[in-house]
């Protein structure tokens, strides 16, 4: 049950976009692709939906295949049961709110449209602009309607394109909830597109993390949080500091010479490059003077900027060649040196693999 998607292909004329992805959202289950502009999500949002044809490759929802081109098999969007936040929102702008709502319900057959439509205006906050036209709205009212006409005839799957880009930031807080919340009411599977990592980590059961058409690592938010499998994803979520580092003997060592105690079980010799990862949150931000905790791993620095933000200061300090975000309490000055500590276990040696070697190796 839920989506099953496998060796997914999308071209466009000669030109492939999506390189055979497989992956699975299961009953009940909230998926997020994530992944920068261009790498693929709405595309595969889209042969979800069958508002694109995949050119090779198979999707099933709820155990019935709705589209394997080769046996000339596709489902048409209509006959999928499906609800879709377009990051367009896509809301028709000649119906009222309501009458937009109205519609999947409509073609459903619902015996009490009206009752569905007020049930998803309440839900979205919008019963009492169920009369205006879109054109009477702004982007995060339509935003919220194209929500509402996504779950009003209580769809079997719900499919999200980045569905509150538009809203202001207290906005999106209340609706990233109320959208886990449905989703949970209505107990069916949910795929949900962003780029945002914030929403993916606050709202998924388990992220997808996609570059250039394929699919780079997957795991729970936690998972991918603390043990990214390369640069790219550690850099895509999350504040992430990258140390230059070599082997040298049996220790690892910064471009000074420093040397470094990493997670010993990210210690790896597999021959591809490598680069060290460590969280902002991971690092002790001292002045000399102050008497330091003696952490596995002690470098001096220099401060080189600081901006205030309220629970803490977030300096950039310079520790060789690298620069790393770290945090404070304390007021540090432009120019003055500063002592970072931290615990090896929060030092993880990930991939540092260029673009190309990541998309072979990923293949
Ligand atoms: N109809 C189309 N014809 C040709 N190329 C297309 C078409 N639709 C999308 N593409 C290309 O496919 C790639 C993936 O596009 P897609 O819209 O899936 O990206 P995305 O991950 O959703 O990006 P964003 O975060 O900017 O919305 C892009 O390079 C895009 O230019
Ligand atoms: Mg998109």
């Amino acid at each position: 049950m839920g989506i099953s998607v496998k060796n997914l292909v999308k071209s466009f004329g000669t030109h492939t976009v999506i390189h055979s992805i497989s992956f699975d959202v299961a009953d009940g289950e909230f998926v997020t692709l994530l992944g920068p502009s261009g790498c693929g999500k709405t595309t595969t949002l889209r042969c979800i939906a069958g508002l694109d044809t995949p050119s090779t490759g198979t999707i099933a929802i709820n155990g019935e295949t709705v589209s394997d081109p080769a046996n000339n098999l596709f489902v048409p969007p209509h006959e999928r049961d499906l609800g879709m936040v377009f990051q367009s929102y896509a809301v028709w702008p000649h119906l009222t709110v309501a009458e937009n709502v109205a519609f999947p319900l409509t073609v459903k057959g619902d015996r009490d449209v009206a009752a569905g439509v007020a049930w998803a205006l309440d839900i979205v906050g919008m019963s009492k602009l169920a009369q205006r036209r879109p054109s009477e709205l702004s982007g995060g009212q339509q935003q919220r309607v194209a929500l509402a006409r996504a779950i009003a005839a209580r769809p079997q799957l719900l499919l999200f394109d980045e569905p509150l880009s538009n809203l202001d930031a207290r906005l999106r807080d209340r609706t990233r909830l109320e959208i886990s919340r449905i989703q949970r009411e209505l107990k069916v599977p949910a795929l949900y597109v962003t780029h945002d990592q914030t929403e993916a980590l606050s709202m998924s059961d388990r992220v997808i993390v996609m570059e250039a058409g394929r699919i780079v690592q997957e795991g729970d938010p936690r998972e991918l949080y603390q043990k990214p499998v390369n640069r790219f994803v550690a850099d895509f979520i999350g504040g992430a500091n990258f140390l230059h580092v070599q082997r040298v003997g049996r220790q690892w060592q910064l471009e000074n010479g420093s040397p470094l105690a990493v997670d010993p079980t990210t210690d790896r010799d597999d021959g591809r490059s490598k680069i060290a990862l460590l969280r902002p949150e991971a690092i002790r931000l001292d002045e000399p003077s102050v008497p330091t905790p003696t952490g596995q791993n002690r470098l001096t620095g220099r401060v080189v900027g600081g901006m205030y933000l309220g629970p803490h200061v977030e300096y950039i300090v310079e520790v060789g060649a690298d620069r790393l975000r770290a945090y404070s309490r304390s007021a540090l000055s432009p120019g003055s040196p500063a002592i970072l500590t931290f615990d090896a276990c929060d030092c993880r040696l990930v991939d540092d693999t260029p673009l190309t070697e990541a998309r072979s190796h990923h293949a």
